[in-house]
């Protein structure tokens, strides 16, 4: 079998990818989106990125704030997820629209979602226009678990929480881990 060059300019090859939900806020506006781009970038210190267009309206808050935090929420929670990365924020309240509870971070500034299993609470500490995204860096100030659906390494239990991955066009899978493999 031979490679053939795609001559697409698709770009969902490197996909799935898991996605969090990014929320702002800035004086009385409290916004929320789902990233696929995200990454963490620095483990010491600790640097999470996420890719963010600068049309959206978290981009518009997160410029404003100089925060963000980053949501993980479980498979349960898919089409709320999907719900919020519909619409702007621009638009219509989230927040409200979809009855999604919110709660005061750790750091002054900074909203969590407490039906998360796992957030970071960041500082921005770059945004840097990369083509038709921007490159925004957090420092972690505090990470949240849910301590329930967590091994002693911090790793998720697959069995008790289910991330949700992108597919990239309104596309999601679930991982369901049919084999594991730990290396000494
Ligand atoms: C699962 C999913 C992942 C997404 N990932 C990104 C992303 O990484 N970067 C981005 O700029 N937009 C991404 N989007 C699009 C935004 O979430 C969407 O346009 C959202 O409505 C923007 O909201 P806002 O204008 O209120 O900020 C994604 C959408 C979905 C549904």
């Amino acid at each position: 079998m031979q490679l053939v060059e795609s001559k697409s300019n698709k770009f969902y090859h490197f996909y799935p990818n898991i996605v969090t939900v990014v929320a702002t806020k800035f004086e009385n506006k409290i916004n929320l989106m789902p990233v696929a781009w995200n990454s963490g970038v620095s483990s010491n210190p600790r640097y999470f990125a996420v890719m963010i267009a600068k049309k959206r309206y978290t981009y518009e808050l997160i410029k404003k704030s100089q925060k963000f935090s980053a949501n993980f929420l479980s498979w349960d929670y898919l089409k709320l997820v999907d719900n919020i990365g519909s619409v702007s924020g621009r638009e219509v309240d989230k927040i409200s629209k979809f009855n999604i509870p919110v709660q005061e971070g750790k750091n002054d500034g900074i909203v969590i979602l407490p039906i998360s299993y796992a957030v970071y609470e960041c500082k921005v500490v770059k945004d840097e226009e990369i083509g038709d995204h921007n490159l925004i860096i957090g420092e972690v100030l505090t990470v949240h678990i849910n301590p329930d659906v967590f091994d002693e390494n911090e790793r998720p239990i697959l069995n008790k929480v289910s991330p949700i991955f992108y597919f990239g066009k309104n596309r999601y899978v679930k991982l369901v881990p049919s084999e594991e493999v730990e290396f000494e």
